[in-house]
């Protein structure tokens, strides 16, 4: 017998879990293998992460040669060649412009990175005033104080009540469904929101914001897409008030949609991107900050015994996460992911959007391999026609993933339009069964 009590279950309603458990015992491909013998299509990708499907045998292999050679090497003032080669691999893979990576373990940990490093570009620079750091509603960039205090889901923050950083300001976020409710692609309305920007510089001044930070596309507020010319509008009012742009990549890097970093998608350059899940396929946690010369530059002064940025983990560069990134990476060349998405892309709109008439669905959204379906809430109790949906598709042998009563997708970058038919049937039934 499983106990279950011990583990407190995270972003989990444990009671429920625990009184009617999914356990998960091995994955395939597309597909999850239950503890009780059931097989679960996984339209979620893991959780946005494992886009490559599960078990992957290229990286599987990386990790197994790579834990029985070089288990851990300390991380500080020592490193190994796998961190050096797949920094290189990932500046390789993301846009011009971007010359260093940080690694870290997480996304949350990248965002904190990602927040530190402004703020100290800013001092080295002998700009130390600026301390101000602006996120967007419903963004959501970790769990750490930094990215919970930028970030903007409210039930994140409810509960550490004024605990969050202090030197925070937050843009409005983008979806309002009288304007933008079942757009395809970019919304054509609410670029304006964009200049909400201006008024924050206005109230603050531009002396003591040190950097903006976004989703391209938000992803765990349930797929937020930027409206047209939304984020060029962003980045034109960083660089005009000498405010850096932070692109929180953490989803839409590695293909998700469609380029290999999301950025490329859109055009739009910042200047640090933060990402994880992806780098590594989901297999090894791994986190990453990627800069320009210019900003590591500003870094390099002082006496060269000295340590540059005070800042780093023991498992920054872990060369176990590190093997599975340079496979990963490979992978994403090797099989022409991105083509794949482009292929792909098309089909997963149509068959998102065909749930339009579907009972309580209030807005449908999509970008690349990013998907929602958003249902209304039950009166009085905003959640639980969405995790009724979630426990309901799992029975049925899928897994979907759900914040209150918005469900999403992340199907596998090499997905069958096939599964998406299969999928979006299921999702249909069950919406067709609940209340
Ligand atoms: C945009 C974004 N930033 C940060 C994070 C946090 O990443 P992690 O859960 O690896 O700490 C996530 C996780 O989904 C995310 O979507």
């Amino acid at each position: 017998m499983l106990n279950l009590e011990p583990y407190w279950l995270p972003y989990t309603a444990n009671r429920a879990f625990k009184s009617d458990p999914r356990i998960i015992e091995s994955a395939q491909g597309f597909y999850y293998k239950t503890r009780d013998g059931r097989t679960v299509l996984d339209s979620f990708s893991g959780l946005w992460s494992t886009g490559l499907g599960h078990c992957h045998p290229r990286i599987v292999k990386a990790v197994q040669d790579q834990v029985a050679r070089l288990d851990y090497a300390a991380a500080f003032q020592v490193s190994h060649t796998g961190a050096f080669e797949l920094a290189e691999k990932v500046i390789n893979f993301a846009p011009d412009g971007f010359d260093h990576v940080f690694f870290t373990n997480s996304g949350s940990e990248a965002v904190d990175t990602a927040l530190k490093i402004a703020l100290g570009w800013h001092r080295v620079r002998g700009e130390g005033t600026r301390i101000k750091l602006i996120g967007r509603e419903r963004g959501y960039h970790g769990v750490n104080f930094g990215g919970m205090s930028v970030g903007g889901i409210p039930g994140n923050r409810k509960m550490f009540g004024n605990a969050m950083l202090p030197n925070v300001d937050h843009l409005p976020h983008t979806l309002d469904l009288e304007h933008n409710a079942f757009s395809k692609g970019q919304p054509g309305w609410g670029l304006h929101l964009a200049d909400e920007l201006e008024r924050i510089v206005a109230l603050h001044n531009a002396e003591n914001i040190a950097a903006v930070i976004v989703e391209p596309v938000a992803g765990s507020a349930g797929v937020l897409v930027p409206p047209l010319g939304y984020l060029e509008r962003l980045r034109e009012i960083c660089t005009r008030h000498g405010i850096l742009l932070i692109f929180d990549e953490v989803i839409t890097a590695f293909h998700r949609i469609g380029t290999p970093f999301g950025c490329q998608r859109f055009g739009v350059m910042p200047d640090i991107i933060t990402t994880a899940k992806g780098i590594t396929n989901g297999v090894i946690p791994m986190g990453a900050v990627l800069v320009s010369d210019a900003i590591y530059q500003s870094f390099m002064s002082g006496p060269e015994h000295a340590i540059e940025f005070f800042h780093g983990y023991t498992y920054s560069g872990h060369p176990v996460a590190a093997a599975a990134g340079l496979a990963a990476l490979d992978s994403y060349v090797e099989e022409d992911i991105g083509s794949r998405v482009a292929e792909l892309e098309p089909f997963f709109e149509g068959a998102l959007h065909a749930l339009r008439d579907a009972p309580h669905v209030i807005d449908i959204r999509n970008f690349g391999l990013m998907g929602a379906i958003e249902m209304a809430p039950r009166p009085g109790a905003p959640g639980a026609r969405g995790m009724e949906a979630h426990v309901k598709c799992f029975e049925q042998g899928l897994m979907v993933r759900h914040s209150t009563d918005t469900l999403a997708f992340s199907p596998f970058l090499t997905f069958t339009a096939d599964l998406l038919g299969q999928t979006f049937d299921t999702v249909r039934r069950v919406l067709d069964a609940i209340d």
